[in-house]
């Protein structure tokens, strides 16, 4: 998730810009670039870092003026974040810029040709590609930009939002939008685009906001034109009165970040697999794997270290691999890992979980295991950090930065790209026929459209919650694959509202925790379908027996755990495997609106770091 802004109006578009950065900063933050036109040049600076570092690079390297121009701040999916990376980017002539939020997935071929008719390419991003494919459009069909732009994206596959201008014609920005977000703040004489309001808020409250599959000519002095990109159609911008403040803009219009990337799931989930869940292919595509498979496939067996959220995920994947890929998998506290004197050799694979890519104990647990010989492989969310530098290779989440101390959309991406590689392991090892793993496929790719329909039970939750949000204690339980569901159930709502929660496996109650159970004791039960849905009944039963109160986590159309429990939130049903992508959410839900009528700081917990990059 990148933030991108531009303008074209009567005032100076430099301060514009680098305040409209700023303000996109949550959007990504590990580089940033500016491109202004002084009414001859293109004066062009970027860098590693954040804005400031950027605003510090331009004062001092281009000159500032211009009316026209477009920034950019990113967060990497390809390419680690640079200076060369970073965003805009020139096409081969320099008559060119662009700037661009989202991923395409067909760039290496793109690249490839374009490599033959002469371009070259200083970055490794999917944007500079696209600013020379547009180039290209330009010069062999010797059409506007406009056109040319239009002619590209419909050789391209994948999510923009887009702005670019030729200083051949410097007075209009093209833009386009395809799974990604971009507005167009529409004022006196002058146009902001960008990925919110909030660059142009101040300046104007009158905003359209492109549809998928459009773009947009903005050109001073006329009305904007929108056309769809597919086949040139008109399209009648739909220009809104913007009525909210800049807080509520950088959330999204959500009260928190951590609701706002709760509800971002089924975007990060199905950006995670874009471009490597190819069900029509009947392949998964994942360079980390298929650059060392002889390593999983050999292995003795795999190790997962990490921490906390991204710990349960590895919990999950031990299911998954071992279900599916039939590999043998240990998954360590990392800060247990790093101290014990564990067996490890060079016939090991070590898979490192972490949304920052910067956890002391996890990077620690790293080294110890690279000693020691082992592989190591990383799943991280932050392109470039120290943990993904660290690791022979891996796989990024692209949930896009994760705000919220609590981590949500991290784990659901996480499992999702673990669920990958344990399904191409299966497949590449002989353990899934043809067809089983087709039906794997397609039905990991409807999972974003059920975490949707599992996020529809809020209302209920909000419900729920207002009737237990005193409690004092709290018991999650789960069976199989949804036991680490209740583990990070548990978790979610000790770190955010204070309430003491374990999670346990529900076969494990008549072991020791039963004798809890009470009327003030609330038991959420994780007893969707699949997996021992009768033993988890009679779980449920027991806790029955003992007044406990149950909210129970069923599949939709559950007809024997409604007659039980004091609560039912259903979910859609789907294979065992990835119930916990669905499981989770009304866990978070639930713990999220306990935190907010407790009055607790949902975003920056007490005594939480979002990244504890010390022992
Ligand atoms: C989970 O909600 C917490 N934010 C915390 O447990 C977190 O998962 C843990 O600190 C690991 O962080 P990482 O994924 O960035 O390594």
């Amino acid at each position: 998730m990148c933030g991108i802004v531009g303008y074209i109006g009567h005032r100076d578009a430099y301060p514009i810009i680098i305040k409209g950065l700023q303000r996109l900063e949550y959007r990504g933050y590990d580089s940033a670039g500016i491109a202004l036109y002084d009414g001859s040049h293109i004066n062009l600076s970027k860098t590693k870092g954040k804005v400031t570092d950027l605003e510090n690079k331009s004062k001092s390297s281009i000159s500032m003026s211009g009316n026209l121009g477009i920034g950019h701040t990113r967060w990497a999916t390809h390419g680690v974040p640079n200076d060369v990376n970073s965003h805009p980017h020139y096409s081969n002539s320099g008559d060119l810029v662009i700037i661009h939020n989202g991923i395409i997935e067909n760039y290496e071929s793109l690249k490839k040709e374009l490599g033959k008719r002469g371009y070259s390419f200083t970055s490794d991003t999917d944007t500079e590609v696209l600013v020379n494919l547009i180039e290209e459009v330009q010069k062999s069909e010797g059409v506007l930009l406009g056109q040319a732009v239009q002619i590209a994206l419909n050789q391209a596959v994948g999510a923009y939002a887009i702005a670019v201008f030729d200083k051949k014609k410097p007075d209009e920005i093209v833009v386009a939008k395809l799974g990604s977000p971009l507005a167009i703040g529409i004022g006196e004489n002058e146009f902001f685009v960008a990925s919110d309001a909030s660059p142009f808020i101040e300046f104007t409250n009158n905003a359209v906001y492109l549809e998928d599959g459009e773009m947009a000519i903005v050109r001073l002095g006329k009305e904007i034109k929108l056309r769809k990109i597919q086949n040139d159609a008109i399209a009648y911008p739909n220009i809104l009165e913007l009525q909210m403040n800049l807080e509520e803009i950088e959330k999204g219009g959500y009260d928190h970040f951590m609701l706002k990337e709760i509800y971002e799931q089924p975007r990060a989930i199905l950006d995670t697999y874009r471009g490597r869940l190819l069900p029509d292919q009947g392949i998964i595509k994942m360079t980390g794997i298929d650059q060392n498979l002889e390593k999983f496939l050999n292995a003795n067996k795999i190790i997962i270290v990490a921490c906390g959220t991204s710990w349960h995920a590895g919990l999950v994947a031990e299911y998954i691999f071992e279900d599916l890929a039939r590999i043998p998998v240990e998954v360590e506290y990392a800060s247990e890992f790093r101290y014990r004197n564990p067996v490890i050799t060079e016939k090991d694979v070590l898979i490192a979980i972490s949304q920052s890519g910067e956890t002391a104990d996890t990077l620690a647990a790293i080294k110890m295991a690279k000693e020691k010989g082992a592989f190591v492989y990383g799943v991280c969310n932050v392109v470039g950090s120290s943990i993904s530098r660290e690791t022979d290779s891996g796989t990024y989440t692209h949930a896009g930065p994760e705000i919220g101390v609590a981590s949500t959309k991290a784990f659901t991406t996480q499992i999702t790209v673990l669920t990958l590689m344990a399904l191409k392991l299966a497949k590449e090892k002989g353990e899934f026929s043809e067809s089983r793993f087709h039906e794997y496929l397609t039905e990991l790719e409807t999972i974003p459209a059920k975490v949707e329909k599992a996020l529809e039970s809020n209302t209920l939750v909000e419900i729920i919650a207002d009737v237990y949000k005193h409690s004092t204690n709290c018991l999650y339980l789960g069976r199989g694959y949804n036991f680490p569901v209740a583990l990070e159930g548990a978790l979610k709502l000790k770190e955010i509202s204070y309430i003491h929660a374990e999670g346990y496996p529900a076969a494990e109650m008549k072991h020791g925790p039963i004798a809890l159970i009470d009327e003030q004791m609330p038991v959420i039960v994780i007893a969707t379908k699949k997996g021992h849905y009768e033993k988890v009944v009679s779980n449920i039963q027991e806790i029955k027996s003992r007044k406990g109160k149950i909210i129970a986590i069923v599949t939709e159309g559950d007809e024997q755990v409604v007659d039980l429990a004091d609560h039912v939130i259903e979910v859609p049903e789907t294979i065992e495997s990835f119930t916990p992508l669905l499981t989770t959410i009304p866990l978070q839900l639930l713990s999220y609106h306990i935190a907010v009528m407790r009055d607790c700081n949902v975003d920056q917990p007490r005594n939480l770091a979002k990244s504890v990059t010390v022992e």
